[in-house]
């Protein structure tokens, strides 16, 4: 049972952010999220971002359903229409999402045609009515996912401007991907490695924000690296790492939570999904929704080269069953070892 959607009315514990993966398109979509889920009871979840538009006019279903296991789950949102905004934020909130995240971090041509995303960061004033639309809209928390600037803008005064303009208008939460966007020049995938990282801006902005609630993203990886940003903020907040090697999601309830992890491995995990892979086979679905997003897994284990050629031979055509899947997990060695697959 999901205590988090009691919890919306009043304000949320900035706990609520401590640990989340982060939104990624055509990664983190509901079965991503189902096999995250069962490997942390308290990471947030966020969906790849849908833009207003689309929530309002597309098939929603098939947009924005998840799964009630899902829970604590974030719908990002893209757009820069305040209007559009709440109508789509308020159909998330009745879908029964936990949070609305606006996007203000996206570089991509696309987003860029619409000026929206990482754009936004240009734009104070309208981010700050489009988060009180949002707000005035739904009684869930609604949280704003930006850079530390874009282009020639300074660090300091681009984030301090979109940050008074947010709080004023209520936000909840703050997530800094904390590096600059550059929106001529850099294909999206450039402008998660090429600005540099700068946790220092992140963290001075907490320090100067006391009492909002802000999580930091941008190349964190081991959890090891994930204690010492929650000394400085709220939450930490993994993207690539997350996908490309899952099973560090384990770490996540014991290290952050003081719980033990739903499950005690990657294996333990498969076994716990097959129900989902065939409730989703029996609605006409593929095994490859799933297995898609297992090739990370096993990093290092003998046997894992073998799994993840039997899941791009075996398991990625409509033919494909829970049986490949098995099969393709019988290939891992059960001890770990240190030699490499
Ligand atoms: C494949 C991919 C898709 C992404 N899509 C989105 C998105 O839809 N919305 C968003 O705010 N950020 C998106 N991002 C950026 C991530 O949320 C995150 O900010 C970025 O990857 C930096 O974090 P990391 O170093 O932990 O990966 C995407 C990143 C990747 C790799």
């Amino acid at each position: 049972m999901n205590t988090h959607i009691q919890m919306t009315a009043a304000r949320v514990e900035a706990s609520f952010w401590r640990f989340s993966v982060a939104p990624m398109m055509d990664w983190t979509d509901r079965h991503c999220r189902v096999i995250h889920r069962l490997m942390s009871r308290h990471a947030l979840l966020y969906t790849e971002m849908v833009t207003a538009q689309a929530v309002i006019r597309g098939d929603r279903q098939r947009l924005i359903g998840f799964d009630a296991m899902e829970h604590p789950v974030a719908l990002q949102l893209g757009g820069n229409d305040p209007a559009l905004l709440a109508e789509a934020a308020k159909i998330g909130a009745d879908f029964g999402y936990d949070e609305i995240n606006l996007n203000c971090g996206c570089p991509s041509d696309r987003v860029q045609g619409g000026a929206f995303g990482a754009c936004l960061m240009r734009e104070p004033a309208l981010v700050g009515d489009c988060v009180a639309a949002m707000k005035a809209a739904v009684s869930i928390p609604v949280t704003v996912k930006c850079r530390i600037g874009v282009d020639d803008q300074d660090p300091e005064s681009a984030l301090d401007a979109l940050t008074a303009a947010v709080r004023a208008a209520g936000v909840d939460a703050l997530i800094v991907h904390a590096r600059k966007a550059w929106l001529q020049g850099l294909s999206p995938k450039e402008n998660r490695e090429i600005p540099p990282l700068d946790y220092e801006r992140a963290y001075r902005l907490k320090a100067a924000n006391p009492d909002l609630p802000i999580a930091i993203n941008g190349g964190i990886k081991a959890p090891s690296e994930w204690p010492a940003h929650l000394e400085k903020l709220d939450g930490v907040m993994i993207g690539r790492e997350a996908y490309q090697n899952p099973e560090i999601l384990l770490q996540a309830d014991p290290l952050l939570f003081g719980q033990e992890a739903p499950v005690t491995d990657a294996f333990a995990m498969l076994e716990a999904l097959e129900p989902y892979i065939a409730a989703h086979l029996e609605r006409g679905g593929r095994v490859h929704a799933f297995t898609r997003h297992l090739v990370g897994l096993f990093p290092g284990r003998p046997g894992a080269r073998a799994f993840r050629r039997h899941l791009a031979e075996r398991c990625v055509g409509a033919e494909a069953t829970l049986d490949d899947l098995r099969a393709a997990i019988a290939h891992v060695s059960r001890h770990e070892a240190a030699a490499a697959a």
